[in-house]
């Protein structure tokens, strides 16, 4: 029943402006109004990130709720963790409207939002109330006006801290002018040097584009080692247009989705190739089979965003307990026993 209502929640958002679907299925969430499946795990499924116990592998992904409005909800639908935000030290509007695009055809969304977000303050009054039942992260990002955005990240980082289990930066978003260049192995170890100074004991994860070469992702690997980050994850939206169908296929931004799925696994297993930092695949995870493709590749857990606009909440739960199935069907008796045992095939 609860599934019916969804699917027709669903078809009716899809039938509206994208923004204002996401706006309205967070405010329908935060009343109750979604699946709630609870906890899933297994033993099977119950592993570690970087030293934090999730109850199984499966994230959400960060830009769902950016502003940390939905976390008791999205906690109950069946998540292993959280990672709520971007947030910037000041609040900002982001860029002008339309700024997201349904990609029907191809699975995909296109969006260039540029961290419209509340601010540390307000995401700050929000984490602290939360109470989530699974492990919360934040992602960190820089204001678009600001001098200095390496030290935002800092500033942020400090601010947020005592609130979450771990702290994404996100230097790899493309809709905000020049951030993706503090992926460079200079830039990058100043940034990740301020973050550390001032965690305390909050693990820092960094998350990184998918439109690297091989010897950026070296470069990435080796900072991240010397800045003894605690994971990486693996990818964030693309700039490549390849292969759509859709007519929104020429707007400018990052695409998510399912065109994502095979250039977002190449640079996890790449990574996979020349760290040993736990990593966190995410790309256009939208079924167990994924998720499973990219913990062989190399990723101790995924997270997902675009398939649950198509598929719903419900979702959630299918893939966690899907790739229970998977893994018993492979005679892995844990996800971590799965970890990169199919990396060759990425590489
Ligand atoms: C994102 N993503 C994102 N990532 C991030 O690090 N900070 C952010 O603020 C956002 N915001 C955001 C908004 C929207 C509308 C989308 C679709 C995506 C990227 C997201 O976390 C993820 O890395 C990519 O979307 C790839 O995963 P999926 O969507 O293919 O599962």
């Amino acid at each position: 029943m609860k599934r019916a209502l969804e699917q027709l929640g669903l078809r009716a958002l899809r039938q509206i402006d994208p923004e204002k679907a996401h706006g309205l299925a967070l405010r329908a969430l935060r009343s109750g109004l979604a699946a709630s499946a609870g906890p899933i795990s297994t033993p099977r499924l119950r592993t570690q990130i970087a030293g934090l116990d999730v109850p199984n592998p499966i994230g959400l992904a960060a830009g769902f709720d950016k502003n940390a409005e939905a976390i008791a909800p999205l906690s109950r639908a069946g998540f292993g963790f959280l990672e709520v935000g971007a947030a910037t030290p000041l609040p900002q509007p982001g860029n002008p409207k339309p700024r997201l695009f349904r990609l029907r055809e191809d699975a995909a969304a296109i969006n260039r939002f540029g961290f419209n977000n509340d601010g540390m303050e307000a995401i700050g009054r929000r984490l602290a109330a939360a109470h989530a039942s699974i492990p919360l992260g934040i992602n960190l990002g820089a204001n678009k006006t600001s001098q200095d955005r390496a030290a935002d990240f800092a500033q942020v980082m400090a601010h947020l801290r005592g609130h979450v289990d771990f702290a994404t930066v996100n230097v790899s978003s493309p809709n905000t002018e020049k951030l993706r260049d503090l992926q460079g192995p200079a830039a990058l170890a100043a940034l990740l040097d301020g973050v550390m100074q001032v965690r305390g004991n909050t693990p820092v994860f960094l998350k990184i584009a998918p439109d690297l070469n091989a010897s950026e992702i070296a470069d990435i690997a080796a900072v991240a080692r010397e800045a003894k980050v605690d994971a990486i994850i693996a990818t964030n939206t693309t700039l490549s247009r390849d292969g759509l169908q859709s007519r929104h296929a020429h707007q400018a931004g990052g695409l998510s989705g399912q065109p994502l799925f095979d250039r977002s696994t190449r640079v996890l297993a790449q990574l996979s190739e020349q760290t040993d930092i736990p990593l966190i695949g995410v790309g256009g995870v939208g079924s167990a089979e994924q998720a499973y493709a990219k913990i062989c590749a190399g990723a101790s857990a995924v997270q997902l965003y675009t398939a649950l606009v198509y598929g719903g909440l419900s979702l959630v739960q299918d893939i966690a307990l899907g790739l229970d199935r998977l893994l018993k069907r492979d005679g892995f008796a844990s996800v971590q026993e799965a970890v990169g045992s199919r990396k060759a095939d990425w590489l």
